[in-house]
């Protein structure tokens, strides 16, 4: 016990030690910008706080302040542009392609999430950047948003955990993420004019946690302002946002990036918290040089005229020094990163192993054995196109990407004979072509197993903006549809092959409704990166057992999901009201008694797992720890995404029917169990008070409900306080 606390003693002083010399190093290169600041001038301090090409902000080589490098993000660093718009060729610039954000949040494993982010900040800083533009974490609201496969979930603690330590991974790596889009774009339609409205709760509560966590949790460098209005004020200056809640409340010390061309006005820019303004060549028609934007040559001349403080300026250049300094700008410390290694490509195909959710394994017809197997059939486009270019703007010049049809090819060797049918054509607009589906039917009826790869697509040429692009930015999905004809393909092959896989590529879900009662097996595929295809067929092949589970609510029917049903989206006269307030996924499916077709946390795995003896016990200071054993009862080693939610019996206001709190992803040999502990705080049990303006608890009993999915619920107690 003596030594216990001598141990204790001095690791104390350590922590202290270490505070103590943190917060001087703090203090000292504080001094540094403000000795920096005194020798600027008005001019140089106003270069800082715009771009000075299309992803750069401008520097004072003058004092050795160099320009902000930035790239897009969110999964592998953007095509070379350089100081253009135009893709840069004969750079070497094809680099590592990583699953999409919601594959990544799929894993339910933070320590890939800084995996994640190491890759990410490692090939960034190889490429020259200083920030790059990521992670993307809006919240899933409408499964339409055409931007959703770059971000992570429905639920804002999921996002939470994966956020953080993909920011982590990025910032060890010496550069800044960039966290975006703050806040309240959760549509692509009209989202450089909607206003969103929505109640403070619903803002507390489902919008802003994931942000909040990445600023006091993530310590992130940077933040982008989001295009959107938010309550009547452009989101990229809207005092609300930027200065009450991420400056004061939540203290937040770097800079406000402006999404490209989200800027529109000088005295909202200046007195509303954004720093630097990008993008405005796009809305400036003439564009006459960086010096005429917003937060250009015209803030000059209202600081020089005393109609503005010199001292806000002042504010925002600091915000850039402190981070120039933290990232090594200033005496070019950083390590070096590096870019489009084996490592990094290994670090792309664990995340899509973990990624890949089964969803439904009927008949048992996974995992394939190969011994058995003379022909495969891999039917569909999708198994053939590539996606990294897809998307938008965070298209990526990938070193290589295998397609779900490679990695079956990979897999089969010379032994199994792997042939494809095309199926359908990817054209908008294009319905069921019969000679294709004739093809593929003939194809299928030769085949032992039949592979069918269908769903979303992106477009797929960097030098093409979204061709044909269904999960893309500034663009929203029309419906939720099965595109180019594929229901009938499927449906024929389906009664060619009654065995016949079902592989769904994209970000998010789709209407199944037509053969799901038929299909036997689907697999959730994502846009799962470089290294796509081999995962999958690893899968297939059980050479990896699934682990992945859905961070977003499958919904039967578009109209049965919340926005849609109870909210006004797309938006009435540009204006886009929250009325389902909290209720988003799983919140709404649960608390309103409507069946998703697949639930939020779903996923299947080749074992199974016991759970047992759930305990709950109170503790001190509203804390409540919750333990439980879990076996794995199978015959394969696996892993299983053990997620606990909470539920107040008689809530003083309406709350949902349960919310998650916690999760652990826990890997067991078959037969080996083990004991999983879960600490709980109080914001466990909290909701948003709008009246007090506060987190509140109230007294009372709450359910304690820990399962395999958020509708598979295995062992439930109570805990009261
Ligand atoms: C997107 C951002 C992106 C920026 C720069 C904008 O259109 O919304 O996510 O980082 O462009 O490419």
């Amino acid at each position: 016990m003596k030594s216990y606390h001598k141990h204790l003693k001095s690791l104390l002083f350590f922590v202290s030690i270490c505070m103590a010399s943190a917060k001087a190093q703090d203090a000292a290169t504080e001094q540094k910008i403000t000795d920096l600041i005194g020798k600027m001038t008005i001019e140089e301090k106003v270069n800082m706080l715009h771009a000075s090409s299309s992803f750069t902000s401008g520097g004072v080589p003058r004092l050795g302040i160099p320009e902000l490098q930035m790239s897009d993000g969110p999964h592998g660093v953007r095509v070379e542009q350089g100081r253009g718009w135009n893709v840069v060729e004969g750079v070497n610039d094809a680099g590592t392609y990583l699953p999409t954000g919601n594959a990544l949040a799929a894993t339910w494993n933070p320590a890939l999430g800084y995996q994640f982010g190491s890759v990410l900040g490692s090939e960034a800083n190889a490429r020259g950047k200083d920030v790059i533009l990521g992670p993307g974490i809006n919240i899933i609201r409408t499964p339409l948003n055409g931007r959703n496969f770059e971000y992570l979930s429905e639920d804002p603690y999921l996002i939470s955990k994966m956020a953080v330590g993909t920011i982590k991974g990025i910032q060890d790596q010496g550069v800044s993420a960039c966290l975006k889009h703050y806040a309240a774009n959760n549509q692509e339609t009209n989202r450089m004019t909607i206003d969103v409205n929505m109640s403070e709760r619903a803002l507390r509560e489902i919008y802003l946690p994931g942000f909040k966590a990445a600023v006091m949790e993530g310590g992130v460098n940077t933040v982008m302002g989001a295009y959107n209005k938010f309550r009547g004020q452009w989101a990229s200056h809207n005092y609300y946002l930027l200065n009450t809640i991420l400056k004061r409340e939540w203290a937040f010390k770097g800079p406000v990036i402006s999404d490209w061309a989200a800027t529109h006005n000088t005295i909202e820019a200046i007195y509303n918290g954004l720093d630097i303004e990008m993008g405005t060549e796009f809305s400036l028609k003439p564009f006459k040089g960086y010096n005429t934007f917003y937060l250009g040559d015209t803030v000059t001349t209202l600081v020089k005229e005393g109609k503005v403080k010199e001292s806000i300026i002042d504010d925002k250049v600091r915000r850039i020094l402190r981070t120039m300094f933290k990232t090594g700008m200033m005496d070019k410390s950083r390590k070096a990163g590096s870019f489009a290694t084996k490592e990094h490509q290994q670090t792309a195909l664990k995340i899509a192993e973990e990624a890949i959710v089964l969803l439904k394994n009927e008949a048992k017809i996974l995992p394939l054995s190969a011994k058995k197997i003379k022909t495969i059939a891999v039917i569909g486009l999708n198994a053939f196109r590539p996606n990294a270019y897809g998307g938008g703007s965070s298209q990526i010049k990938a070193t290589y990407e295998i397609t779900p049809l490679e990695g079956i090819k990979n897999i089969a060797g010379d032994k199994i004979k792997v042939v494809y049918a095309q199926g359908y054509n990817v054209e908008r607009g294009a319905k069921a072509d019969a000679k294709l589906i004739a093809a593929a039917v003939a194809a299928a009826k030769k085949a032992d197993v039949v592979i069918y790869v269908g769903g979303w697509v992106h477009g797929y040429d960097y030098k093409v903006w979204s061709d044909n692009a269904y999960d893309a930015e500034d663009t929203d999905k029309p419906d939720m549809n099965f595109p180019f004809g594929q229901d009938e393909v499927i449906k024929a092959v389906l009664a060619a092959k009654p065995n016949a896989i079902m592989v769904l590529t994209g970000g998010g879900p789709i209407d199944m409704t037509q053969w799901i009662d038929k299909a036997k097996t689907i697999v959730q595929f994502w846009y799962p990166g470089m290294e796509g295809g081999n995962a999958l067929a690893n899968i297939l092949f059980g050479k990896i057992n699934p682990s992945g589970k859905l961070p977003m609510s499958f919904p039967k029917k578009l109209e049965d999901s919340a926005p849609h049903k109870l909210g006004n989206y797309p938006g009435f006269k540009l204006v886009q009201n929250y009325t389902e307030d909290i209720y988003v996924g799983y919140r709404y499916f649960d608390t309103y008694k409507v069946a998703p077709q697949f639930a939020f946390g779903h996923g299947l795995s080749y074992t199974t797992f016991n759970y047992a003896d759930l305990k709950v016990m109170a503790g001190a200071d509203k804390k409540a720890t919750a333990t439980l054993t879990l076996k794995n009862t199978g015959k394969v080693a696996g892993a299983e995404v053990v997620q606990l939610y909470v539920k107040e019996q008689n809530p003083k206001i309406d709350r949902p029917e349960k919310e998650l709190k916690s999760f652990k992803k826990v890997f067991l040999q078959p037969g080996e169990s083990q004991q999983i502990t879960f600490d709980l705080d109080a914001t466990a049990f909290s909701y948003y008070d709008e009246i007090q303006a506060k987190w509140v608890m109230d007294a009372g009993k709450f359910d304690i409900l820990v399962g395999s999915s958020s509708k598979d619920i295995r062992q439930t107690a109570t805990v009261a306080f």
